[in-house]
């Protein structure tokens, strides 16, 4: 069998679900995030309330109940002052989890790389995305510092200080009632709670568009194990029997890249692993750009490549509303680390 072909299925674990108007990678045309030019225009905007109307028992439909809106699209997850110091990531803004909370993966008859918690560039997707923080819960709301109303503070590991979130609405601002500030939802959106974004988002509610978006293939959870593994160690040494391709930049105590373009730049669309003190490693940021990654290269005012990938893994001409993404060829993302 077409090794490739084996490849896209492995991508399967955990992440690939049918369902609604949604591609099982992850391309979406009937969605509301336009996905081109910034993040503004991505899911990654969480002052959006698209909420509008639409049916369903018991459910409020404004979105607006369920986090607090900063108005700013950055602060959800950076700040200029007043990071969190627990982790090293870019400005981060977010309670993180304790990377203990996550199972790992787990398939230590096939893995030849050593495997350990996720890393800081994880930890900081993981922080919506396992479904244990509130999408809200940042250290430092925006206009007044710390916190506008008292000198409490937020949690920076661990789950969110709720009590400190309420004090945004508390102040005058858009926020939900009090105590509710939702989470994304658990893994693949089962057993999701009243107080997550799953309540809605799970493709049984009939929103002004139709069936509502589900998002079950993004809530992530906490069990990493039926995801491509994150905090595993890169080869070393790059014989074509090792199986992966060898970096072009190395820069030790920081990260290495494909540097595709010889800028000796990590541009956005150049795969990356991170060496947070263990060398170098895979993690979410590898392979996404929360930001967005235009498709056609960086600075062209393409689609953004699906899912925030930075490589187009195989989306244009075969799908529909294809117009402005470029693909970079199947698999083009596993292909730039595994040789196959
Ligand atoms: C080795 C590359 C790679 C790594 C590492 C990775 N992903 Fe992904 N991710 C993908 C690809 C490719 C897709 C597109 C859908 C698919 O093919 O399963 C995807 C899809 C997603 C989706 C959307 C679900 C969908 O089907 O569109 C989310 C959310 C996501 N990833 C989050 C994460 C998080 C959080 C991490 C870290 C814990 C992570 N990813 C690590 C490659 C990766
Ligand atoms: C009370 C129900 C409800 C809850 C809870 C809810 N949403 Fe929504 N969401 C909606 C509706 C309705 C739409 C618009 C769908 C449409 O236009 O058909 C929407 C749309 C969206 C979209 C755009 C989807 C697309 O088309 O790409 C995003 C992103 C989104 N919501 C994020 C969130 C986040 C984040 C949370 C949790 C903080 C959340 N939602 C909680 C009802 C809800
Ligand atoms: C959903 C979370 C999220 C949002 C919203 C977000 N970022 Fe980021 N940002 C990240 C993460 C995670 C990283 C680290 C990724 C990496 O290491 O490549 C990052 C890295 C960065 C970096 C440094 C590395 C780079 O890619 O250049 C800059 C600068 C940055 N963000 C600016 C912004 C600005 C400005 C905004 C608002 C317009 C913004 N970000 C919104 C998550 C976010
Ligand atoms: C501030 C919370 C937050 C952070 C931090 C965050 N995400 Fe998301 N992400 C979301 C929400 C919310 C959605 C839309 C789904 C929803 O609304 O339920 C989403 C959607 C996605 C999607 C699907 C996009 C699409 O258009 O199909 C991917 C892939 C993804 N995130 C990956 C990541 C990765 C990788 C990181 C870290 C580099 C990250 N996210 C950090 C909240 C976050
Ligand atoms: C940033 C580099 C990188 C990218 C991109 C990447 N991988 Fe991996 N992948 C790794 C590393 C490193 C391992 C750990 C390998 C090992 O220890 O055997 C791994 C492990 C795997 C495994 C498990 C192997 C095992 O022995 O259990 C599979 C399957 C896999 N990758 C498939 C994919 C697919 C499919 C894609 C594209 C969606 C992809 N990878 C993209 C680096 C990458």
């Amino acid at each position: 069998m077409d090794i490739t072909k084996t490849i896209r299925l492995f991508a399967g674990f955990g992440m690939l679900i049918l369902a609604g108007g949604v591609y099982a990678d992850g391309w979406d045309p009937a969605s509301s995030a336009g996905a081109i030019g910034s993040i503004a225009n991505t899911r990654h905007n969480m002052t959006m309330d698209y909420a509008g109307t639409g049916t369903g028992t018991g459910i409020g439909f404004n979105m607006d109940g369920y986090r607090n809106d900063y108005g700013a699209i950055c602060v959800y997850c950076h700040t200029p002052h007043g990071a969190n110091q627990q982790i090293q990531a870019p400005l981060w803004n977010r309670t993180v989890a304790p990377d203990s909370v996550y199972t790992i993966y787990d398939k230590p008859t096939t893995l030849m790389r050593t495997m350990s918690t996720p890393g800081p560039t994880s930890l900081t997707c993981l922080s919506c995305h396992d479904g244990t923080i509130a999408i809200d819960s940042v250290l430092n709301m925006p206009g007044s510092g710390r916190n506008p109303m008292d000198n409490s503070e937020n949690t920076s590991v661990g789950t969110s200080n709720i009590n400190f979130l309420d004090q945004w609405r508390a102040g005058g601002n858009i926020g939900p009632p009090p105590g509710v500030h939702a989470t994304l939802g658990p893994d693949l959106g089962v057993g999701a709670g009243p107080n997550s974004c799953a309540r809605c988002h799970l493709g049984s509610i009939i929103g002004t568009k139709g069936e509502l978006e589900p998002f079950t293939a993004f809530m992530i959870g906490t069990d990493l194990r039926n995801d491509h593994p994150v905090g595993v160690l890169y080869p070393e040494t790059y014989t074509p029997a090792a199986d992966f391709n060898e970096p072009n930049v190395k820069l030790p105590g920081n990260m290495a890249f494909f540097d595709t373009n010889g800028n000796n730049r990590a541009d956005t669309d150049e795969v990356r692993l991170y060496d947070s003190g263990e060398g170098y490693e895979v993690e979410c940021a590898s392979c996404h750009d929360p930001h967005g990654v235009p498709s056609g290269g960086s600075g062209t005012n393409t689609r953004f490549s699906p899912s925030f990938l930075r490589v187009n893994n195989g989306i244009g001409a075969s799908h529909d509303g294809n117009s402005g993404i470029t693909s970079n060829g199947p698999s083009a993302l596993c292909l730039t680390c595994h040789t196959k």
